[in-house]
Order: structure tokens, then C-alpha cells, then sequence
């Protein structure tokens, strides 16, 4: 086993790591920046059922519906193809509309929870496309879906997921490229433009990798004793907002809630006073501007603050208790890049806790059960 953690403590540290090469082998022979292609042959062979779909609808559960909502964002925003997405375990029984011109997606590390299986099953029966993402090759979701695409993790032990999640996004933004050159909505400019950022995310990785870990770790210790955090972001970083809340929950046991940052004054701003902590993703673009006045109706309230930050920002970091810098890029791939501080900081609190990362109590790595 100790062969197998590869010199880390840890299967979990191990897979935080391992990212840059995840999110490069997920992109590999498919991401073609020169040629101005991407390749994906379960895309491609169905293209007729893609492209004229009339809306896609992504059922998952966990991590891989925070992927999902990010994947929302995308999807809707490059190629104008509306998107739904629902908890696997919601929809299968709440009698919900399938059309045969819709597509539905299913995102899922294993390949094997019981709720997404049975939400693509039902798809099915009613004549919709299915297409997977999985992790695991041969997995029953894989067996049942009519396409799909794999993304390129290698083995995730851990049963917090981490590298599973960036790969699922780094394809999910693969699929919405992909659909909205085909569309005719991503003008030849702009895909480039994207699809060159894209290569550049796991250097940016690595990057945040190799400059964070000590400033995390501080960050860490000061927080590891509060039982609650509240972690908000807006637009494209709502989603990682829920991912570290669930991150935190999973392994450290602390009790955690993601919002998107302006519903934070109908109703949990009540819950601030100086022993909350607040982790804010402030990155730069986007709602810049709003997060920054969310952060000053926080610190009003005497909530501290931890910010993730772009290099050079100046306006946070002199509102915010603590700052984690990381690399600026494209606001559609930004949640790539910040679910990594939300990681290790989830995996530095339940370490000094003593806790078990990598089999935390009451979870297993698939849910094949209702
Ligand atoms: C992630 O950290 C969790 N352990 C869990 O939420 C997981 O993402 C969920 O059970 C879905 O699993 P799947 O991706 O294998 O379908």
C-alpha cells in the first residue's frame, strides 16, 4: 500500500496532486489547439442528437452534480443549448418531462451509483439519448449509455473526490466547446482563444500546487477548532462554493453550507458573528465587484474571512482575515483552479483533526444502494 500512495501520507494527498497529469491525460488526443479541433468521437458520431437537441439534462450525485452545475454554465453559455440539472435521486422519481429530442448526460466517478444508473435507465425507456461520463471503463453506467466519454483520472481511492472532479470539469468544458464550434455560436476567435487557455489549466495546477500548500496549512490551523464554515462564490464559482462545503463535511466533519454569494442576505447572513468562518472565491472577472461588497457586509458582521484570490488583487486582500492566490484564467475554466485551495484546505483542517481522509466514517466510494 505505501507503494501505492506514492510516498504520500495519503491516497487523498496523493490524488490532489496527481491533477496536473490528470487533467492533462483527460485532454489528450482530443484537445487539438493548432489544428483548432477537439475530437471526441461520442460527440461527434451523434452530432445530429446533440446539436439538435432541445435541451440536455445532466443527472449526477454528489461532487459529480457540482460538476454538473458548472457544466450549466458552459454548455448554456457556449453553445445555447439549454441544460437542466438534477440530482439523480430527485428526478428518477418525480415523474419528470423526457422528450426523445432530448439528450441526457450522466456524470459519474464509478460509473456505478445506483440513483444515476436508474435516472439513465428511465431516460431511456422514454426515448431521450444517453451519454455517460465515467471514470471507470466497463462500469454499468458505460455498459447502459448509448455514447460517452471517459475522463482520464487513473484510480480515485479516496472517497472524497478530487482528481475525478477536475477531470469531469476539464471534459465537461471539452463537450461545451466542442457543441458551441459545431453550433455556430463560438466564433472560430473565441474558440481558440478558449481551447488555448484550456492547455495552459494544468500548469496553472501545478502552479497552485507548488505555491500554496504552506499558506493553506496556516489557514488550517487557525480554522481547524470552529465547527461551522460557510463558503460562497457567484456565477461559474457557485458551484465550488457547494464542492468545498461537501469537501469539508466529507473528511473533517465540520459542519459546512455553500451558497451562492448574494443569497447570503436572505437568510445566512444571520448566522455571522466572529466565530464563522467565511471562505469567499473572489477571483477576478465576472462578479469581481459584487463578491467584493458581499465580503464588506461579512466583515460588518465580524466574520472572518478567507479569500481565494487572483495574483495581484488588491481590493479583497485588503478586506479579506486570510488570502490564497491563485493563477488568473478564463472565468469558465476559473472552477478548475479553484477547487484546488478548496481541497487541500479541507485536507489540512481534517488532518490536524486527526481524522481518516481517505475512509471517512458513514461513506463508501459508490453509493450502488438507494
Ligand atoms: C465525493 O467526494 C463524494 N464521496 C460523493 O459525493 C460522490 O461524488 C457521489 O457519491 C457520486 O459518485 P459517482 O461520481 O461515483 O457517481
Amino acid at each position: 500500500e505505501a507503494i501505492e500512495k506514492g510516498g504520500y501520507d495519503n491516497f487523498m494527498l496523493k490524488e490532489i496532486n496527481e491533477q496536473p497529469r490528470s487533467i492533462r491525460d483527460t485532454m489528450r488526443g482530443r484537445l487539438l489547439v493548432d489544428e483548432g479541433v477537439i475530437k471526441m468521437a461520442g460527440i461527434w458520431d451523434n452530432q445530429e442528437r446533440f446539436l439538435n437537441a432541445k435541451r440536455i439534462i445532466i443527472v449526477a450525485c454528489g461532487t459529480s452534480y457540482h460538476a454538473g452545475l458548472v457544466a450549466e454554465y458552459m454548455i448554456e453559455d457556449f453553445a445555447r443549448i439549454p441544460v437542466e440539472v438534477e440530482y439523480a435521486s430527485e428526478f428518477r422519481y418525480r415523474n419528470p418531462i423526457i422528450k426523445k429530442s432530448d439528450v441526457v448526460i450522466a456524470i459519474s466517478q464509478s460509473g456505478e451509483t445506483a440513483d444515476t444508473l436508474a435516472a439513465l435507465k428511465l431516460a431511456k425507456e422514454k426515448g431521450a439519448f444517453i451519454f455517460g461520463i465515467n471514470n471507470v471503463v466497463g462500469s454499468s453506467i458505460a455498459r447502459i449509455t448509448d455514447a460517452g466519454a471517459y475522463t482520464h483520472a487513473g484510480p480515485e481511492i479516496g472517497v472524497a473526490s478530487t482528481k475525478a472532479f477536475t477531470a469531469q470539469l476539464t471534459i465537461l468544458a471539452l463537450i461545451a466547446l466542442k457543441l458551441g464550434k459545431h453550433k455556430g455560436e463560438l466564433t472560430n476567435e473565441k474558440f481558440n482563444l478558449l481551447t488555448r487557455e484550456l492547455e495552459r489549466i494544468p500548469d496553472l495546477v501545478q502552479q497552485i500546487l507548488d505555491s500554496c500548500e504552506g499558506v493553506v496549512d496556516q489557514i488550517a490551523e487557525k480554522y481547524k477548532n470552529n465547527s461551522n464554515a460557510i463558503y460562497l462564490g457567484r456565477g461559474y464559482n457557485y458551484p465550488s462554493a457547494l464542492e468545498g462545503a461537501l469537501k469539508l463535511k466529507e473528511i473533517s466533519y465540520i459542519h459546512a453550507e455553500g451558497y451562492p454569494a448574494a443569497e447570503m442576505k436572505h437568510g445566512p447572513i444571520a448566522l455571522l458573528d466572529e466565530n464563522m468562518p467565511v471562505i469567499v472565491i473572489a477571483t477576478k472577472k465576472g462578479y469581481y465587484e459584487k463578491v467584493v461588497s458581499n465580503i464588506q457586509e461579512i466583515k460588518s458582521r465580524s466574520a472572518k474571512v478567507i479569500a481565494i484570490v487572483n495574483e495581484g488583487d488588491l481590493q479583497v486582500t485588503s478586506l479579506a482575515d486570510d488570502v490564497i492566490i491563485v493563477p488568473e484564467t478564463a472565468e469558465e475554466f476559473s472552477p478548475i483552479l479553484t477547487a484546488i485551495p478548496l481541497q487541500l484546505l479541507s485536507y489540512w483542517i481534517a488532518v490536524k483533526l486527526g481524522k481518516n481522509v481517505d475512509q471517512p466514517r458513514n461513506l463508501a466510494k459508490s453509493v450502488t444502494v438507494e
